[in-house]
């Protein structure tokens, strides 16, 4: 993945971009993240980034100026660019738009928006505007992490175990099943059988019947949307039944 983010806080996102799998992708090339402070292209004494809105209100708002001047400037080397603006007016974010971003060819431009609001002819430079959710975060920084940090883990090699990503039980669309690790008692709780069975296929059994459970329980909602097999089908019958009784 490659990217360009223009924000007032580049910081935020370095001390991320420096920690474990983002900083080993980085490390591998496998991710490629300029960061570029919005305030070096304001203009003026101050470098001003913001002001007060047209039609009066409270807060301050995104000049428009700073930020045509970043996406102009970046966009002098003549690389296709696929321009995101991090709003929470954005299309909600989830795991198939960050497969459909890992296979995305073009390199991304993420515009983080602060203040109560952007300009809104900054619209006019954007291509898809992404939310990460039904909330309002004091800026568009921690978004672009998302983002980014859910795209880098489905790029081969980027976790380093290959197998990783397939079994993260989101790429089957469900909430993840229960792990354990040693010891195999911890004060009076056990882990479960199969997975100490050593026998594969009852481990991949054990695991997708808890996914399937726990989604069932916790988000149905993901279980209407997930192309369930005959044997889903078959195990999910068996836990409605075996909870009904
Ligand atoms: N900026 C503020 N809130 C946001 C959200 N929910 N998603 C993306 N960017 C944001």
């Amino acid at each position: 993945m490659k990217c360009d983010v223009l924000t007032l806080f580049p910081d935020i996102l370095t001390a991320y971009l420096n920690e474990s799998i983002l900083k080993r992708a980085r490390d591998k090339n496998l991710l490629d993240v300029k960061l570029y402070n919005i305030r070096d292209f304001a203009s003026g004494p101050h470098r001003t980034v913001d002001d007060s809105p047209y039609g009066g209100g409270s807060g301050m708002v995104f000049k428009p100026e700073p930020v045509f001047r970043a996406v102009d400037f970046i966009k002098e080397d003549g690389e296709l660019r696929k321009v995101i603006l991090l709003s929470p007016q954005g299309k909600p974010y989830n795991q198939s738009m960050a497969e459909a971003y890992s296979r995305e060819k073009k390199r991304f431009v993420f515009i983080c928006g602060r203040y109560e609001g952007i300009d809104e002819r900054v619209k006019t430079l954007v291509d898809e505007e992404v939310s990460i959710g039904d909330y309002v975060i004091t800026g568009g920084e921690l978004a672009a992490l998302v983002i980014i940090d859910a795209v880098t883990r489905l790029i081969p090699g980027a976790l380093g175990d290959e197998k990783s990503v397939e079994d993260e039980s989101f790429s089957w669309g469900l909430l993840d099943y229960p792990h354990y690790t040693r010891p195999r008692e911890f004060r009076g709780m056990q882990v479960p059988e199969a997975l100490v069975s050593g026998n594969h296929k009852e481990i991949w059994l054990w695991r997708r019947r808890e996914a399937l459970r726990k989604t069932l329980k916790k988000r149905p909602d993901l279980i209407e949307k997930v192309e369930l097999t005959d044997l889903d089908k078959k195990i999910l019958s068996e836990i409605k039944a075996s909870e009904d009784a």
